[in-house]
């Protein structure tokens, strides 16, 4: 079944509330009057569903159920094994994970299980195929919410053979491994596949290789996992769609490698609003939510989120009036068919009871949240037809995990920070500031059909990665990048010769030597061609000066100081229908607008709104030959857009945009 609406509800815990069933109906009622119309179920329900091994009670389940679906909510269902009953940690130690130290865990917290144990599968596999025997079939019931929030690692016994069985498979032979992994550096060569170890702070941690293979090998484990309870289900005889949710620049897993085992990609988003200004944490957020999108190209969901303030950060801060609603439309904005809430209830005890939620200890309709949320389920009713509006992008950027997994291990230019995930935001906001979509890719993504690819810091070239580059930009594309790329192979092993390897005659100059800078040092960027860059006569960089050595490529920009003055620092050069661009230094934010500016206007890139003020967000959605177009005002201040013609679904006509103001228009695509 797929509702035409957009999502509206949140994680609800009615187990937290069995004792007190009046909670049930007056929770119902008040989601009514809030416009809540989907709530998640069943997400930390092991211990109440499985009270005894073997022993299943679903009758509390069946009832809550039974009313929800009558009352026309739909039930997102979570498998449980985000969380285990103590029981089974007693009787199957186990499940329980093993630190890097090699140290098992005690009973408790949760998504700490060990992603090998054979018993901890099978209990998983009987859960969830009970599940959807009984409830996968039901109308109402849209989706399956596998476990929740996978991440970790464990370094059980279970999981080295597991490690060793996936290295035998990759390698063939131990020789192979020991090229790969260098490990003739520090005579750490092994014999056999069977010496090897996780890393471990007690043993090795400076084989890279390794260090990147144990992060593969972390990922794949975790997605045979997710791969199994997925079966489950189906041998449980539910065909609805999966999904698994998914966390903020979450880095210990390659989530590239788990979008494709479900159906729908979810994420949880828990900003720090008010902390800095608020649009440097749209942006971030922003780009998140474009990365979800990204992984498949579809709308997807935000399955978390906080509707008053979080306790797990260091300051739990209030949302100011109008922040809840701005980040609620971002994420439609992004691509998102819903907004669901972490939590609905606030619980009694235990470690969440100061987490913000719709419906709060007091328990009433009359708090600020309430009416806020309430308002925010009239909007989205409004804007109803959006679900299911796809998102077309003509730019992206990469952000790639394995990258940002190597970059941060080598001991190199700067080990107190190299500011890979800045770099990426640098381009990603010099696009989004023109009101560009943008897709936020892994290296591995297709990318022949954008027309601009930024690729800043790609420290890792994969095998294929500078082929399909070159191709690109032959064809007609533009190519960004910057210092620090094209270093390494997927094993984290010098390229030997020039570098960018393999993309040197598309950029037209060698990478020669890197330097680091101290904290409080700075350079320039001197422009040579004022013209592109007006806004300033020089710009500020800091932390990584590239130097390099221009063979073709035309130079825009040189060094201001340092006995690099005046060298090159930015280039770029026709290649076959397109342009190689270089950026060489971790300069300011500004010079990337103002080069990302001019790049886009000499491009083909479409701008959907001629004039974007500083601090407002512009995306657009696609459906039905229609475009929606979406502001968002994350400044402090009114200010004005001009959104052009069409009809207006949500905001105001007069082209004035108030602070945390979202206006949608709706017109004919052209
Ligand atoms: C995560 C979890 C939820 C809850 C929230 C609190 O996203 O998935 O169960 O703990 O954090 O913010
Ligand atoms: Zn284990």
């Amino acid at each position: 079944m797929k509702p035409e609406k957009i999502l509206y509800g949140g994680d609800y815990n009615p187990e937290q509330w069995l004792d007190e069933p009046d909670i049930l109906e007056q929770d119902i009622q008040m989601m009514k009057e809030a416009h809540i119309n989907t709530v998640t179920l069943g997400v930390f329900s092991w211990a109440v569903l499985e009270p005894e091994e073997g022993k299943y009670d679903f009758e509390w389940l069946d009832g809550i159920v039974d009313r929800l679906i009558k009352e026309g909510f739909s039930i997102i269902l979570a498998t449980p094994s985000g969380a285990r009953p103590k029981w089974m940690a007693d009787k199957y130690p186990e499940v329980l994970r093993v630190d890097a130290n090699r140290q098992r865990a005690l009973y408790g917290y949760r998504h700490n299980h060990c992603y090998t144990s054979p018993v901890y599968r099978q209990k998983v596999r009987e859960i969830n195929m009970r599940l959807a025997e009984r409830y996968g079939s039901r109308e109402g019931v849209i989706l399956w919410h596998i476990s929740n929030e996978y991440g970790g690692e464990c370094h059980c016994p279970l999981c080295q053979e597991a490690f060793r069985t996936w290295l035998k498979e990759k390698y063939q032979d131990i020789h192979t491994l020991n090229k790969a992994w260098s490990t003739t550096f520090w005579s750490h060569t092994y014999q056999s596949f069977d010496q090897i170890e996780s890393p471990s702070p007690r043993g090795e941690t400076f084989l890279h290789a390794l260090n990147l293979d144990w992060k593969r090998f972390v990922t794949d484990q975790t997605a045979d996992f997710i791969r199994e309870e997925i079966q489950a289900v189906r041998d449980g005889g539910s065909t609805l769609p999966t999904t698994i949710n998914m966390m903020y620049d979450y880095e210990g897993l390659d989530y590239h490698k788990l979008a494709d085992l479900v159906d729908v990609i979810s994420w949880d988003t828990y900003p720090a609003w008010h902390k800095e200004p608020e649009t440097e944490t749209a942006m971030d957020n922003g780009m998140q939510h474009d990365f979800m999108r990204s992984l498949k190209h579809q709308p997807y969901l935000m399955m978390e989120s906080c509707p008053s303030a979080t306790n797990w950060q260091s300051v739990s801060k209030l949302k100011k009036p109008g922040l809840l609603s701005a980040q609620s439309m971002q994420a439609i904005a992004h691509g998102s068919d819903s907004v669901l809430y972490f939590q609905i209830r606030q619980s009694r005890g235990a470690s969440e009871k100061f987490h913000g939620a719709v419906i709060d200890h007091y328990g009433g309709t009359d708090t600020r949240v309430f009416r806020e949320v309430s308002h925010i389920g009239v909007d989205l009713e409004k804007i109803c037809e959006l679900k299911g509006a796809v998102t077309n992008a003509e730019v992206a950027v990469i952000y790639d995990i394995e990258n940002r997994w190597a970059i941060e291990d080598a001991q190199g230019p700067r080990n107190k920070g190299m500011y890979y995930k800045q770099a990426v935001e640098k381009s990603y906001y010099a696009f989004r500031k023109l009101g560009l979509n943008v897709d936020v890719i892994s290296m591995d993504q297709e990318f022949g059909s954008y027309k601009i690819l930024a690729a800043p810091m790609a420290y890792m070239f994969r095998a294929g990665f500078a082929e399909r580059v070159r191709d690109f930009v032959a064809k007609g594309g533009i190519f960004i990048t910057t210092y620090w790329s094209g270093v390494v192979d997927e094993n984290d092993r010098c390229y030997l010769g020039a570098t960018p390897a393999g993309l040197t005659d598309v950029l037209g100059l060698r990478a020669t030597e890197i330097d680091g800078l101290y904290d409080h040092e700075t350079n320039q960027l001197v422009p040579e061609d004022r013209s592109i860059f007006a806004t300033k006569i020089s710009y500020e960089c800091r932390h990584l000066c590239q130097l390099i050595d221009v063979s073709t490529a035309r130079i825009l920009m040189t060094y201001g100081t340092d006995f690099y003055q005046s060298q090159p620092a930015v280039t770029f050069q026709p290649y076959g229908m397109g342009y190689g661009y270089y950026i060489g230094a971790d300069v300011e934010q500004s010079c990337y607008d103002d080069l990302y500016r001019r790049i886009v206007e000499l491009s083909r890139v479409h701008v959907p709104v001629e004039q974007v003020p500083e601090g407002v967000e512009v995306t657009t959605r696609e459906k039905d030959g229609d475009v929606y177009i979406i502001a968002q005002n994350f400044t402090p201040n009114d200010l004005f857009i001009d959104l052009g013609e069409g009809e207006l679904l949500l905001g105001n006509s007069s082209g004035k945009i108030s602070t945390y103001e979202t206006i949608i228009m709706r017109r004919r695509k052209q």
